[in-house]
C-alpha cells in the first residue's frame, strides 16, 4: 500500500528534507583531500544531534555509522573509516538520512575531491542531470516506470549503465517505503503517480557495466564488479498537482 501524504504529514517531510539538505550543504566545505570517511561522519552526527535529529542509518538492519561514504567503485552503502582517507581525484557520494519528528528525509550528492579526470567529472554530471530529467518528468497521471525510462535513456547516450539491484523508494514515518523506484527501463509501467505520493529518485549510474556485488565481509559496501567508478545522486520528492516538490532542495 502506498500511504499519500495530507498537509500536516508534508509539513513534517517538508521540515525533515530541508534539515537533510542543510546538513549537505554545510558538510561540504570540510569534504576534502585528506579528511577520513570517519571524521565526516563524526562531524554529521554531531551536527544531526544540535538540530534535534536522528540519524536514519545508525542500527538500521545494524548499519553502524550515522552516514553512508561512497568512494569511487562503490556504489552505495560505504561504511565511514578512519583508515579511509579522501584523495585528490576521487569522487564519494555522502548520503544523508535524517529522521526529525518521526519523519525521515533522504538525500546524497557525489563530491569531486582536488583535481578530477574529465571520466569522472563528466559521469558526476551525467548522473544529476540523470536526476534533474527524471524529477522533471514527475506529474500526477504519470506511470513511475517514466523515472528509469528518462534515466536509462539519458545515461545511455554516454554509453554509462545504471545499477538495477538498488533503487529509489517510498518515505515517510518510514525509512523504506512503498512504491519502489526503478531507476532503469520498465516494459510494465508500474503504479500512477498520484498527489501526495513522497518518494526517492536516487540513480546509482556505473561508468562501466551495471553489475555490482556486496562486500562478503562487512555485507553492506556495494562495488561495482568491473571496479570502475560509479556515481549518485538522491532526493526526496513530493507529488504535487503542479509536479515533483524537491523536498530535500540545496540553496
Ligand atoms: N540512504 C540510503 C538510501 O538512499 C540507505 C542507507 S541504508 C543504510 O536508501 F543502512 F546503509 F544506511
Ligand atoms: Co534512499
Ligand atoms: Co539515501
Amino acid at each position: 500500500m502506498i500511504h499519500l501524504k495530507k498537509a500536516p504529514e508534508i509539513k513534517k517531510m517538508r521540515k525533515v528534507g530541508k534539515l537533510a539538505a542543510k546538513l549537505l550543504e554545510y558538510i561540504a566545505p570540510f569534504v576534502e583531500e585528506g579528511i577520513s570517511t570517519q571524521a565526516i561522519n563524526d562531524i554529521c552526527s554531531k551536527w544531526i544531534k544540535e538540530h534535534g535529529a536522528i540519524a536514519g542509518p545508525l542500527n538500521y538492519k545494524g548499519f553502524p555509522k550515522s552516514i553512508c561514504t561512497s568512494i569511487n567503485d562503490v556504489v552505495c552503502h560505504g561504511i565511514p573509516k578512519k583508515e579511509d582517507l579522501l584523495k585528490k581525484g576521487d569522487i564519494v557520494n555522502i548520503d544523508i538520512t535524517l529522521i526529525l519528528d518521526g519523519y525521515y528525509g533522504d538525500t546524497s550528492k557525489t563530491f569531486l575531491i582536488g583535481e578530477v579526470s574529465d571520466e569522472a567529472k563528466k559521469l558526476v554530471e551525467v548522473t544529476k542531470k540523470a536526476l534533474t530529467r527524471a524529477i522533471m518528468n514527475v506529474k500526477p497521471g504519470e506511470r513511475i516506470n517514466i523515472i528509469g525510462n528518462t534515466i536509462q535513456d539519458y545515461v545511455t547516450k554516454y554509453r554509462y549503465s545504471v545499477v538495477t539491484e538498488l533503487g529509489g523508494h517510498g518515505i515517510g514515518r518510514h525509512f523504506h517505503e512503498e512504491p519502489c523506484v526503478f531507476h532503469h527501463r520498465q516494459k510494465q509501467k508500474g503504479v500512477v503517480l498520484k498527489e501526495g505520493m513522497t518518494f526517492t529518485i536516487e540513480p546509482m549510474i556505473n561508468q562501466g557495466k551495471k553489475d555490482v556485488f556486496t562486500d562478503p565481509y562487512d555485507k553492506w559496501t556495494v562495488y561495482t564488479l568491473d571496479g570502475l567508478l560509479s556515481a549518485q545522486f538522491e532526493h526526496t520528492v513530493l507529488v504535487t498537482s503542479k509536479g515533483a516538490e524537491v523536498l530535500t532542495i540545496r540553496d
